[in-house]
Formats: structure tokens, sequence, C-alpha cells
């Protein structure tokens, strides 16, 4: 998972924020979206787990929080130095460290994104248990994962169950996909953080598709740009339908 993540490094930013060409905007939209949950309030101390290249590390940074990053690959953790730098003229703390054994104090940011990152680890605990743990009382928490229950994987599911897709991928030359990434009922992440004391405020989804995969691929062209109009129901009781999910979660101790 390192070598992955640090073979992609280089060109991380570009790819997915600013060359997007005609892939879907998928992090773009996550970004967006976990930028208009923030409150109001923008100080304090704010860290981005799998801060990848830094994007949210440099808007955090504008909003006025003092930031910190860490990320698993330190290819990664050389890139997102490097464009904090480019971008801010500053600099960013930031340490190459795994989500499931973080080298921080008990209670010690009031923010904390995590996007992106979860559904490629073996099982949530360890680090939904660290978020829980170094988040400060009243501070919030940004945790996004690949959503199970959008009907997008229902033939994927079929294929899968019925044998054909080993053939069937290999006979088309799809990509494959998903890659080892792990997918989330909202539901249970909700449950999991609640049992840790971080209750949700608030939720949106993301990443949506007129067409289950793999259609989607054979009209890609198509089902991005509907995919992208589909966008507006991301905050609506159609949510489900979008393969991303983001909960924004607050620290409520126990009277
Ligand atoms: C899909 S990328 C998302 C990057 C960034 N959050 C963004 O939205 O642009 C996932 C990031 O998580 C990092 N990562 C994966 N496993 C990790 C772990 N156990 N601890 C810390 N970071 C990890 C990867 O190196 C990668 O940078």
């Amino acid at each position: 998972m390192i070598e992955y993540f640090d073979n992609l490094a280089p060109n991380y930013f570009d790819k997915n924020y600013v060359n997007i060409g005609r892939e879907y905007p998928v992090l773009y939209f996550r970004h967006k979206y976990i930028l208009t949950m923030l409150d109001d309030q923008t100080s304090g101390r704010a860290i981005d787990l799998g801060c990848g290249s830094g994007a949210m590390l440099v808007d955090l940074f504008k909003r006025g929080y003092e930031v910190l990053g860490a990320d698993i690959s330190s290819q990664m953790i050389a890139s997102a130095k490097a464009f904090f730098g480019k971008s801010t003229r500053q600099r960013c703390p930031l340490f190459v460290a795994d989500i499931e054994h973080l080298p921080f104090a008990d209670n010690s940011f009031d923010l904390i994104v995590c996007a992106g990152l979860i559904e490629y680890l073996e099982e949530d605990e360890d680090a939904l248990r660290e978020i829980a743990r170094v988040l400060s009382a009243d501070g919030e928490a940004f945790i996004s994962v690949t959503n199970i229950l959008t009907p997008f994987w229902i033939f994927l599911a079929v294929l899968m169950l019925s044998g054909v897709w080993r053939r069937f991928r290999l006979l088309q030359g799809f990509k494959q996909y998903p890659r080892k990434v792990r997918l989330h009922f909202p539901r249970v992440l909700r449950s999991k953080l609640s049992r840790l004391g971080l209750v949700m405020v608030n939720e949106a989804y993301f990443h949506f598709s007129p067409l289950p995969f793999p259609l989607n691929q054979w009209f890609a062209d198509f089902s991005t740009r509907v995919g992208i109009r589909m966008e507006v129901l991301s905050k609506t009781p159609m949510g489900f339908l979008g393969r991303g999910y983001i909960l924004k979660v607050a620290k409520r101790l126990a009277c």
C-alpha cells in the first residue's frame, strides 16, 4: 500500500485537482464539500490524516487554522511539503505516520480531516480509535469512505456472485475496480464512531453515476457528464446514490 501511494505521489495533485481531463473530479467534490461543511470558526489546530499531496492543508491554512499533516507515504509527504511551501510561502509540520499509531498526545486537535484513507486499511477500529483519542473535547472530524449502498455496485455484485466477473474482466480489459478498497455502510460507520463518543453533525454524498459499473466505463463521457449534474443530490434523501460518503462528527464527552 505504501509503495502504491509513493508511486502516485509525484502526479497526485495535478491528476486529481488540476488536470482532471475527462475523468470524474471525485477528489475535487470531496474537497469542496468538506470545506463547505466546516464551521464558521476557523481557528484552532487542524490535522489532515492521510494528507496526500496537501490540497486540504493549504485550504485549511488559508481559512486560519494552524495545520499539520500526516501520511504513511514519505513521497506524499514530500509532495505536500513542496505544494504547501509553493502555495503559502510557509512551512507546515508534516509527519510520516500510520493513522493506526499516531505520534500525538490525546486531545491534540480541534479539527481532523481523514478523507479517503480508512477504506485502504484492513479494518476501521484502530484508526477510528486514534481519531477519537487525538480529537479535543468539542473538536470535530470529517471522515470519508466509499458507500456500499449505492446501486452503482449492483451489477458488479451480480457478476461476482455468478462467477462471471473474473472472465468478463479479462475479456473486456477493464481496469481493476474496485482496487483493494473496502466499501462501507454509512450507518455502520456512524455507529462505530458514536461508540467512541463521536456523534454525527452533518453528512454528504458525492461521486454520482447514472449507470452501474461497468456500464459507466463503456459510456464514460455520458456517465461523467450526468453524474456531475447529479451532485445536486448530495445532501438530499437521494444522496445514497453517491459512491462517496463524508461524515462530519463532533466529540461529545459523556456527562
Ligand atoms: C486516496 S489518498 C487521499 C489523499 C488526500 N486525503 C486527498 O483527499 O487528496 C489516501 C492517502 O492516505 C494515505 N494512507 C494510506 N494508509 C495510511 C495509513 N495507514 N496511515 C496514514 N496514511 C495512510 C496514503 O498514503 C494516501 O496519501
